[in-house]
């Protein structure tokens, strides 16, 4: 079965990497979620997408340069005004308490390839242990010395390479994370990158995936899984192909 991820949540329909964008998500009928991590001026692990609370937030300036209490002021629904104020920027511990009674996945996707964030891995695995996670979440990153380090933390919690570009033998690459899945813009992804992938025993899970054919091809096509604005799309497709 081809697993359905929430993509920051429900972000299609709701406030990006938001509670109530989550929440939604699973409402809908996905499998899991993924959200992005940065951290804070005072070191925690917060659910945002960007480097700047600017796009997503009613503040201006890095994340890095700001505390969490900073944080928690902001209103994390300037992109659905219909939604302002009823949702802050939320901390990873946060979220993993929330999700920890529900049987769905969490993929987290480490946003340090671009700034350096001193312990990122460590902090987000102590937050997986503390909630017994570890057999639900797979570590995701464009960085990948950060999950060749997540490896080396946690060998056990499953890590999923990020790519932009096709790559040759991409299942070959992720062997050398090592990690157990490919996570590829959706366009690079076509049918026989996936099935050559999954016969050598690496998933394929491309992003983000808003289109109905695309839903289609990729579940017939046995992936197994993607990321999704739209959820409730993706689980009536799911629904449909079953009949
Ligand atoms: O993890 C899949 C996807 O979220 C990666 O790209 O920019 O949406 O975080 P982005
Ligand atoms: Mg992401």
């Amino acid at each position: 079965m081809t697993i359905i991820f929430g993509h920051r949540g429900a972000a299609g329909t709701h406030p990006e990497n938001t509670m109530p964008s989550f929440q939604a998500a699973i409402d809908l009928g996905a499998d899991g979620i993924e959200l992005d991590v940065h951290l804070s001026k005072d070191g925690i692990p917060v659910v945002i997408h960007d480097e700047t609370v600017d796009r997503t937030t009613n503040g201006t300036g890095y994340v890095k340069d700001l505390t969490y209490a900073e944080l928690q002021q902001l209103d994390a629904c300037f992109l659905f005004p219909e939604w302002s104020g009823k949702a802050s920027v939320p901390s990873l511990e946060q979220v993993a308490e929330w999700i920890r009674p529900l049987n769905v996945k969490l993929n987290i996707e480490l946003k340090n390839d671009r700034i350096h964030y001193g312990q990122i891995e460590e902090k987000v695995i102590s937050i997986i242990g503390k909630y017994t996670l570890e057999s639900r979440v797979i570590l995701s990153s464009f960085n990948h010395d950060s999950l060749v380090a997540c490896y080396h933390i946690s060998p056990h919690i499953e890590r999923g390479a990020l790519i932009h570009e096709r790559l040759y033998q991409s299942w070959e690459y992720a062997k050398t994370i090592p990690a157990a899945s490919v996570h590829p813009y959706y366009l690079s992804a076509d049918q026989s990158m996936i099935a050559e992938s999954q016969a050598h025993g690496v998933m394929v899970r491309p992003y983000t995936v808003n289109d109905e054919q695309m839903m289609k091809d990729l579940m017939k096509a046995g992936c197994a899984g993607f990321f999704t604005d739209y959820p409730e799309m993706a689980v009536r497709i799911r629904k449909s192909l079953k009949n």
